[in-house]
């Protein structure tokens, strides 16, 4: 089997003078912005961002925030919420499901466009959120450390800070194509396949997002991103957080709060 380079891409994006995290995440997402809350349509960790916002001494900064898939259930609850993400589309998504909210709902939410590793909105927060495993987009230490300087400098006294990153799985298969989603509407099924590799020296899974769009005709709809994650293990996301300033950390294996285990899913952590 032969292995396609994404080094191809990361030579381009240089070229473009774009770095490599915007160009694979503007690519992806200004690509699936539109089917993204159809095949990501998860809710799984709605209840944990209301309890976590219902406890907020402030207003709410949700970085990468996407479609407004948290971030509109937030401001729904009652709370003031201001999304940022550096993709235009997706931002266009959450604009326009806003839309059809009602005003008092409207009210509450701010959206932006920019970059979780630079921005300032010369304004503080009570809670910042980076939910669904978007901090693993962030590919090298120094994107990570500036995104974490970024997000103290904008928390109030006794702001917290909630992200969660994949617990990471080494036993993936490499190089095979596994479907990881079916949704069937009228007319349509919609089909989410992925397939990766690991790259063990930088910490990285990347590979291809494919996505399929089934017509009742038999016909295949058929669109394709490229996609390069950091893989982040528990030592390296508290050495990252100490190195940050940040003292107090909770960590937990799932949403529900579950002890973090070699064997859960997911790293969860609340800082503050
Ligand atoms: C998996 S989606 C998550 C969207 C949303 N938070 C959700 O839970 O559905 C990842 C999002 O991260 C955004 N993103 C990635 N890197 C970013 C960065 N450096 N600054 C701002 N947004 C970024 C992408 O544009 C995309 O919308």
């Amino acid at each position: 089997m032969t292995v396609v380079p994404l080094s191809i891409l990361t030579k381009q994006a240089t070229h473009m003078g774009k770095d490599e995290t915007e160009r694979f995440v503007t690519r992806r997402y200004n690509n699936e912005a539109t089917f993204y809350d159809l095949l990501y349509n998860s809710t799984d960790d709605l209840e944990y961002y209301r309890r976590l916002a219902s406890q907020a001494n402030g207003p709410i900064l949700e970085l990468a925030c996407g479609t407004g898939r948290i971030t509109i259930p937030l401001a729904r609850a009652g709370h003031e919420i201001t999304g940022l993400d550096l993709s235009e589309k997706m931002l266009d998504q959450a604009r326009s499901k806003l839309k059809r909210e009602p005003a008092e709902v409207r009210r509450l939410v701010k959206l932006t466009e920019g970059d979780m590793r630079t921005f300032n909105l010369k304004r503080k927060f009570g809670l910042c959120l980076i939910p669904f495993f978007s901090f693993q987009h962030l590919l090298s230490e120094r994107d990570q450390l500036q995104t974490l300087s970024r997000i103290r400098k904008h928390l109030l006294p006794g702001g917290r800070f909630a992200f969660n990153v994949f617990n990471p799985d080494l036993t993936r298969a490499e190089g095979l194509q596994r479907l990881d989603k079916v949704v069937e509407s009228p007319g349509q099924t919609s089909m989410r396949y992925s397939v990766q590799w690991f790259d063990r020296a930088n910490q990285t899974t990347r590979g291809w997002l494919i996505y399929e769009f089934i017509g009742l005709d038999g016909v295949v709809k058929r669109k394709v991103s490229p996609f390069k994650l950091k893989y982040l293990f528990l030592a390296d996301v508290k050495r990252l957080l100490k190195k940050a300033g940040f003292i107090q950390i909770a960590l937990y294996g799932n949403y529900d709060r579950t002890k973090f285990s070699s064997k859960s899913p997911m790293m969860v952590f609340i800082t503050g």
